[in-house]
Parts: structure tokens; C-alpha cells; sequence
């Protein structure tokens, strides 16, 4: 259980409470929002704070303007699309340095139950490195703190972390806390059996998960262009699909130490395979190793059966990372078909990771998952077992 502090443990009327969102949500070139799930998810606190009489300062980080202020970065069309959804006004605070002359006006004239919306708050570049005077001035518009911003819990910036230090209350949102809730009883109190699927294109960036999950789980599947480096630790040929050499030993440590743990790991034993990455290649399905002059593009229909078979009783199933390159209609057969699975069991679904929820999302299963967590990065650390340090800042219980 979440032993943190949350917005319903305070007293926000008539106060100016700064809540740290992560509205960092998809643009096209026309700076539309092309996926809005991550306004969706924080709306449940902002409509709260909004009904018992706060002034709701919002604030986020959008993309990586590296400190400066960069107009095809900039929160505006948040504001907008937030506003559509809450039915009410939001102010737009348009300040290139975050805390400006809009900024505190706008502030100075709320109401109960106003909102307010800062500008990126990468604009600063203090905001990245975590260092005070921002922090200071983030705080200096408020009177209590609000962390609601999940997907970017595993950073320690000024506008999530700094500014606990210079407000007296720093509470978390029902996002967090519904997030911290779905992650943290899958991995840590499961109803078993346990599944974690995980894909994607590296072992590398999946160490710690790997190993972390290995402790945990009943089964592990891994897909993805990892799986080609579990396939060579186990002597199988990989063409010219994607291989991590470095990590073909600890592939191979990471399969002994699922039979120590009596862990059954599962890797694909078929491979859609293509002459060339595009999807006009010339596709074949390789059994066991990969042929010469072809790479691994997505898991195979044997594969596919033995995962679905994998989890079939499952009651619990953690899944990060694609099972093939999705993007591409031929190699997305398999990880529709986990989609599809997922969607069919009486289990806790639990998706973490932009590129499976935005696969999950493509095959519109999404509404059949238990819970589509909001955070990429965030929700791998979680998996690592790590604390977030944007979690650790908000005040126990
Ligand atoms: C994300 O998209 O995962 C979060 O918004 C964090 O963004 P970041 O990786 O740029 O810190």
C-alpha cells in the first residue's frame, strides 16, 4: 500500500496549490495533440482539487528544450485541450522564464477554483539539474505541493523534487497513487501466477528489469529484438539481426538464473525474418536460429502459441516492450497477438512502457487492460525495483 501522503489527506480550500503534471503528450507538425491519455490520466485530481476550492497552479515539462525556450514546445496547446476537457477556463501563463510577469498576475487574480497553466518547465535550465533558485521561485507561487506527474517520477528536477524543499506540504495525485497501486501489487503482491513479458530492441537498456523481475515472477517471456541475444547465448545463429555481443553472457547468466529460481523462461523458438528492415523485405519464418543475410523482425507463430500457452493461466501479467517491429504492418503480427491475449484473460493486465501501450492502444484493446500505466522510463525504473525520486520527495503517511 502507499504509504504516501495524498491530496485527500489536506485541507486545499482557498489555497494556491502547485500541482507538477506530465502533460509531455505527442504533437504533429501542426502541434495537435495526437494522444492525449496523459491529460486524461491527470484529470481525476485536478477536477478534485478544482471541487473543493483550490487554486490549481499547473505546472509540466514538455520534449527536451534543453533550457531555452522553444515555441514548438511550448504547454499552449495543453492548455487548450485541458480546458475542453475540464469544461472551464484554464489561464495560460505564457513566460519564457516559467515564473514571469504572466505567471504571478494570473496567480495573484485566481479564485477559488481557478487554474492556472505554466510554461514548459524545461525552459529554465535549472529545471533538469535540480538547482535551487528555481525551485525557490516554483515554490514562491504556492502554498502546498501536488505531485501527480508519474511518467516523470524517476527524475529529480526542480518542479518535482527541488520544490519540496521550500513548501511545507508536498502530497501526491490520484495518478500516482493509482499507478504506484497497479505496478507495485503486480510486482510485489501478485495474485499469482506472475507473467512479465517483456520486449523491445535492447537487453541493454533491460538489466536491471530482467533482473530485478527474475526475483519475482512465475514466468518470463522476452521478445523483441532482446531476444536475439538470449537466442545466441543458447548457440542459435542471429543473421544480421539485432545483437547486443557485450550482453550475450549475461543473457546467458540471466537463463541459469531463472532455473535456479525456478523461473520458467521462455525465448522465441520461431522468428518472422526479413531479407532487409522495411516492410516490402522478403519475409520468411526461420525455426530455431536465423538464416544468413536475414534478421529477426518479429516472433513467429510457434512463438506466438507458446507464449499464448505461457499465459493462459496467468492472474498477473506485467508486459514492457513490443514483441517485433510493430510499426511495420508484416512484423506486427506478434505483438497484436499478445495485445489480443492480454485482452481475452480473467487476469491483472498491467502495460508499462511507451511503445507496448502505444501497440495496445493500435489494436484498440486498450479499455480490455486492468491498467495502461502513464509512465515509459518511470514505469521500467519501477520495474527495476528502484525508487523513484519523485516519489520519495512527497511526505509519508
Ligand atoms: C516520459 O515521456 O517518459 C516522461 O515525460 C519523462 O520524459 P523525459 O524522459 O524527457 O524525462
Amino acid at each position: 500500500m502507499l504509504n504516501k501522503k495524498t491530496v485527500e489527506d489536506i485541507d486545499v480550500r482557498g489555497k494556491r496549490v502547485l500541482v507538477r503534471c506530465d502533460f509531455n503528450v505527442p504533437l504533429d507538425e501542426n502541434r495537435n495533440i495526437t494522444d492525449d491519455t496523459r491529460i486524461v490520466g491527470a484529470l481525476p485530481t485536478i477536477e478534485y482539487l478544482i471541487k473543493n476550492g483550490a487554486k490549481v497552479i499547473l505546472c509540466s515539462h514538455m520534449g527536451k528544450p534543453k533550457g531555452e525556450p522553444k515555441p514548438e514546445l511550448s504547454l499552449a496547446p495543453v492548455a487548450k485541450a485541458l480546458s475542453e476537457k475540464l469544461g472551464k477556463a484554464v489561464i495560460f501563463a505564457a513566460d519564457d522564464c516559467v515564473v514571469g510577469e504572466n505567471a504571478k498576475k494570473a496567480v495573484s487574480e485566481m479564485a477559488d477554483g481557478d487554474v492556472v497553466l505554466l510554461e514548459n518547465t524545461r525552459y529554465r535550465a535549472e529545471e533538469t539539474k535540480n538547482i535551487d533558485d528555481f525551485s525557490k521561485e516554483l515554490a514562491s507561487l504556492a502554498e502546498i505541493f501536488v505531485n501527480d506527474a508519474f511518467g516523470t517520477a524517476h527524475r529529480a528536477h526542480c518542479s518535482n523534487v527541488g520544490v519540496t524543499k521550500y513548501l511545507p506540504v508536498a502530497v501526491c495525485g490520484y495518478l500516482i497513487q493509482k499507478e504506484i497501486q497497479f505496478l507495485g501489487n503486480a510486482v510485489n503482491n501478485p495474485v499469482r501466477p506472475l507473467v512479465a513479458i517483456l520486449g523491445g530492441s535492447k537487453v541493454s537498456s533491460k538489466i536491471s528489469v530482467i533482473n530485478n523481475l527474475l526475483e519475482k515472477v512465475d514466468t518470463l517471456i522476452i521478445g523483441g529484438g532482446m531476444a536475439y541475444t538470449f537466442m545466441k547465448a543458447q548457440g542459435l545463429s542471429v543473421g544480421t539481426s539485432l545483437l547486443e555481443e557485450d550482453f550475450i553472457e549475461y543473457a546467458s547468466d540471466m537463463m541459469k538464473k531463472a532455473e535456479e529460481k525456478g523461473v520458467k523462461l521462455l525465448i522465441p523458438v520461431d522468428t518472422v525474418e526479413a531479407s532487409e528492415y522495411s516492410n516490402d523485405a522478403e519475409i520468411k519464418i526461420a525455426e530455431g536460429g536465423i538464416d544468413d543475410g536475414f534478421m529477426g523482425l518479429d516472433i513467429g507463430p510457434k512463438s506466438i502459441e507458446l507464449f499464448k500457452d505461457a499465459l493462459k493461466d496467468a492472474k498477473t501479467v506485467v508486459w514492457n516492450g513490443p514483441m517485433g517491429v510493430f510499426e511495420m504492418p508484416n512484423f506486427a503480427k506478434g505483438t497484436n497477438a499478445i495485445a489480443a491475449a492480454l485482452a481475452e484473460l480473467d487476469a491483472t493486465t498491467v502495460i508499462g512502457g511507451g511503445d507496448s501501450v502505444a501497440a495496445v492502444n493500435k489494436a484498440g484493446l486498450a479499455d480490455k487492460m486492468t491498467h495502461i500505466s502513464t509512465g515509459g522510463g518511470a514505469s521500467l525504473e519501477f520495474l527495476e525495483g528502484k525508487e523513484l525520486p519523485g516519489i520519495v520527495a512527497i511526505n509519508d503517511k
